[in-house]
């Protein structure tokens, strides 16, 4: 597995993921995709995971850099590629790419409290669950939770 810069090939893919219903819970936000292709590509900070020579999806860990020492991570698998440790180890590459080539000391990520894949995943690959902002959104008749998890340096050291 190997992550590498945003490329103009990969467009295509990068906004269909941003399309697809299934992956919302990715962004939680309805995102423009081809303004949002446009600020990944060249992006430091967004990666293209690749496994197997195949693009199987994107990692991005965002800060104001200037000024921050947290960084956001976002990630998206494709479908066609779940339950493969895919993510469990982009996330990984990611964390030590924060980690060693920034000053960032602690990395988050923000999932809908409906989105139990995402929920499990970020659990079971040694997140902490750290808080919960209450009914940020509303899906039918149901509000939905929005659910905080993190990783400080030290715990991702104490990992290594
Ligand atoms: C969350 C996501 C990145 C997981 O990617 P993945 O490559 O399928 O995950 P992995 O194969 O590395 O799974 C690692 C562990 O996470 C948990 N997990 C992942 N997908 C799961 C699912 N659908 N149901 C339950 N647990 C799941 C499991 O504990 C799994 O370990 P196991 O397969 O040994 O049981 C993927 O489902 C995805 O892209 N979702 C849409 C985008 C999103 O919600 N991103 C998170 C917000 S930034």
């Amino acid at each position: 597995m190997t992550l590498r810069p945003v490329r103009r090939a990969d467009g295509p893919l990068y906004k269909n993921w941003l399309r697809d219903p299934t992956l919302a819970g990715w962004h939680g936000n309805a995102l423009d995709p081809t303004a949002e292709f446009r600020r990944v590509l060249g992006s430091r900070y967004n990666f293209i995971v690749e496994a197997g020579g195949n693009v199987v999806g994107h990692v991005a860990i965002e800060a104001d850099w200037e000024r921050d020492t947290s960084a956001e991570l976002g990630i998206v698998i494709d479908p066609l590629h779940h339950r493969r440790g895919y993510g469990k180890r982009a996330v990984s590459l990611a964390l030590a790419f924060a980690f060693r080539e920034t000053r960032t000391h602690r990395v988050w990520a923000g999932v809908l409290g409906n989105n139990a894949p995402a929920l499990r995943f970020f659990r079971d690959i040694g997140f902490s669950e750290e808080g919960r902002a209450r009914e940020v959104r509303l899906d039918g008749d149901e509000w939905i939770d929005y659910v905080h998890f993190s990783m400080l340096r030290r715990e991702w050291a104490h990992r290594m």
